[in-house]
């Protein structure tokens, strides 16, 4: 068995499921989801309006049309109060998105979901390991799909899967692989493989905000494999967008998920310090029902005062502080207009995108990190 096939396979039992497929990243992932449901030309995507562009294109080069739905403000999920009255003749999937790490309420989308039988698929890009009522997180829709991306919960430098146990879409996503999906080329890899080198040398909690600037201007520059070049910010599909994992992300990939458990234990152990550190100087925490979800976060949340001048600060102070989402569909450079979003449709996730900021919990970060942070954002915030 190769290493990709290997990954696939340990992957697929961790979440219990019937297949997994893997990608070159995440965005792939759902867009070999969406085609496998036949969505196309006139149908309508459910899914937050709090989310990132790359998320939006699969579902606009199919010739489908996003239609977004306002977050609940504590766990910045789609608001399920309001999703039943955006359901029409056309919707054709609902994407529910778990924002952070907090689970979507699940029961409550299914049982709507459910009474206008509408497949629902879980965007797990920003959450592994999350639990609601017991279960795990990518385990309740038809799919589920996982990004790999610097900042997800673990990292193959980009990477996405897909799983499912639905044996229909499952034949028809490998129908799909089989005939369209291209392979990275030479340099892609080498490339990709040279950054992970200088990720994992490098990059630390102090270094991340500069890092990551500079990493984002090569990305548009096209010197190095990213999560953003230029194009991607046109709802135009590129020629070799289907692309398939690499033995190199792979690898990485069985490596990571050997360490998931204990990635999962510090995730959570650092979220209780970040709890127990805000709320003594003076900050709400982390506000989800606790009887239902058991969410491990992929960042901390935390909405501050004078957004962009704290983030300046911080990458000065070698603090790092996250800047998503920058916009209801992040980053701050993608044309709303052309991704069918209007200014005004989602105010709370408008309001949290100017508000929020998130803080470290990777691998990488240790007790002295997240008491330098709670220090930082709270010296800005009395300033
Ligand atoms: C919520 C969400 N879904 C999907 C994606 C797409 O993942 P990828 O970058 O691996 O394509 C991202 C971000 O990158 C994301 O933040």
């Amino acid at each position: 068995m190769n290493s990709v096939n290997k990954f696939e396979e340990s992957f697929k039992i961790f979440f219990n499921a019937d297949v997994a497929f893997s990608f070159w990243k995440g965005r792939v992932a759902l867009y070999a989801i969406l085609k496998a449901l036949n969505v196309g030309k006139e149908d309508e995507v459910i899914l937050p309006g709090y989310t990132c562009v790359m998320d939006i294109n699969p579902i606009k080069y199919l010739g489908a049309k996003p239609v977004y739905i306002d977050i609940e403000p504590n766990t910045f999920n789609m608001n399920v109060d309001m999703f039943e009255g955006k359901i029409t003749s056309k919707t054709k999937v609902i994407i529910a998105q778990h924002t952070y790490g907090y689970v979507c309420d699940m029961d409550r989308i299914l049982s709507i979901a459910q009474k206008h039988n509408i497949p629902v698929i879980e965007d797990c890009c920003l959450c592994v390991g999350s639990t609601y009522k017991g279960k795990l997180a990518g385990t309740f829709g038809k799919a589920a799909y996982f990004s790999f991306q610097w900042n997800k919960p673990f990292t193959t430098g980009l990477g996405g899967m897909a799983i499912t146990s639905d044996n229909v879409l499952a034949e028809r996503i490998e129908e799909i692989c089989k005939l369209q999906l291209v392979q990275p080329s030479f340099k892609e890899k080498m490339m990709l493989l040279a950054q992970l080198m200088v990720y994992r040398a490098f990059i630390y909690p102090e270094t991340t905000t500069m890092a990551q600037s500079f990493f984002r201007f090569l990305t548009k520059k096209g010197i190095v494999v990213g999560s953003s070049s230029t194009c991607e910010f046109e709802p135009e599909m590129e020629k070799d967008f289907f692309k398939a994992m690499s033995s190199i992300q792979a690898g990485t990939g069985i490596r990571q998920l050997d360490k998931l458990e204990k990635n999962i234990a510090h995730r959570r152990q650092m979220a209780e310090l970040y709890d127990e550190l805000l709320s003594q100087n003076g900050w709400p925490t982390r506000n989800y029902n606790k009887e239902i979800m058991n969410p491990v976060m992929v960042r901390y949340p935390v909405r501050i005062k004078e957004k962009d001048r704290a983030i300046q600060q911080a990458a000065s102070a070698g603090i790092e502080l996250g800047t998503w989402f920058e916009c209801p569909l992040h980053p701050i450079e993608t044309p709303l207009e052309k991704y069918d979003y209007k200014i005004g449709i989602c105010p709370e996730a408008e309001k949290a995108a100017k508000e929020t900021v998130n803080l470290p919990l990777h691998p990488r970060v240790s007790e002295k990190t997240v008491k330098k942070t709670v220090d930082f954002i709270t010296k800005f915030n009395q300033a």
